[in-house]
């Protein structure tokens, strides 16, 4: 199965790395605003960026002064990302569940690990889960983001409603769930146009959080960014994420 993912993900590379330039607007509204506070980069901070895709994000925060270390399995994804500025960036290949691959880092050298909007892209967490501890140094934290499992996933449905008030329309934009503890794979559209479908791995938050708890990790900083201050839209999408998060921003710290 991870096979048949890389071979999606390379075959999107070029068209993911088309929109998604140097971040686009959930990225830059909802995610980095968040993850950077979580991750504080300070100059010569040592930070390992897992699913790294084009480095947009590992490029942020190289420009910030961390010493990155940036690592996707897609191939395609790396000969991108190290066509682009690479000061203070190491890309390499790197399978996030091979033991092998993630052996060959350095351990105890991080002082943080990133994974943004990946988890749920990938079909095993558990060998990430396992190494990031023994990639990090003591205190060091692993911040992480994913598609909301309650609110945005295979498992939900975008729900636009109108009532007639008294001769008052109302909009009510919401999320229809079901089967949200049923750990499922789909395949979906990350972006419209995409060459191919990808798959999206859904795992409840309980399933997600406890792989690393059961690696030593614990949770110290949880946030729910939304739409809310983004104006009206046409897109539904944008609507019913206004006061429904449709990502979670997570750090965990090694004890
Ligand atoms: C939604 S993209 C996010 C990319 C980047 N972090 C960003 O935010 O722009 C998901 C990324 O996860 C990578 N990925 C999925 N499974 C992986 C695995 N097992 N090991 C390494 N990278 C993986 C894909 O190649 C893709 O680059």
């Amino acid at each position: 199965m991870n096979d048949e993912v890389r071979d999606i993900w390379n075959a999107n590379a070029e068209f993911w790395d088309g929109r998604m330039g140097e971040g686009n607007n959930f990225h830059l509204k909802l995610i980095e605003p968040v993850q950077l506070e979580m991750l504080k980069i300070a100059e010569g901070m040592q930070v390992l960026d897992v699913a790294c895709g084009n480095g947009q994000f590992a490029r942020k925060m190289a420009s910030l002064g961390a010493r990155v270390t940036a690592v996707d399995f897609s191939e395609k994804f790396i000969a991108i990302a190290r066509s682009r500025e690479s000061k203070n960036i190491d890309y390499r290949v790197a399978d996030a569940a091979s033991a092998a691959d993630l052996n060959k880092l350095p351990s105890g050298h991080f002082d943080a690990v990133v994974c943004t909007m990946a988890l749920m892209d990938m079909s095993d967490i558990s060998v990430l889960a396992k190494h990031a501890p023994l990639l990090m140094k003591k205190g060091g934290i692993f911040v992480f983001s994913i598609l909301h499992p309650c609110f945005n996933s295979g498992a939900s449905t975008l729900v636009h409603e109108m009532d007639d008030l008294s001769g008052q329309s109302e909009d009510r934009f919401g999320v229809k769930v079901r089967d949200y503890l049923v750990e499922t794979e789909r395949l979906g559209i990350g972006m419209a146009g995409q060459p191919q479908s990808q798959y999206y791995f859904h795992r409840p938050v309980s399933a997600v959080l406890r792989a690393f708890f059961n690696n030593g990790l614990v949770l110290d900083a949880y946030e729910e960014p939304s739409f809310r201050d983004i104006g009206d839209s046409e897109r539904i999408f944008d609507n019913v994420y206004k006061n429904i998060p449709p990502a979670l921003v997570c750090r965990l710290r090694r004890g």
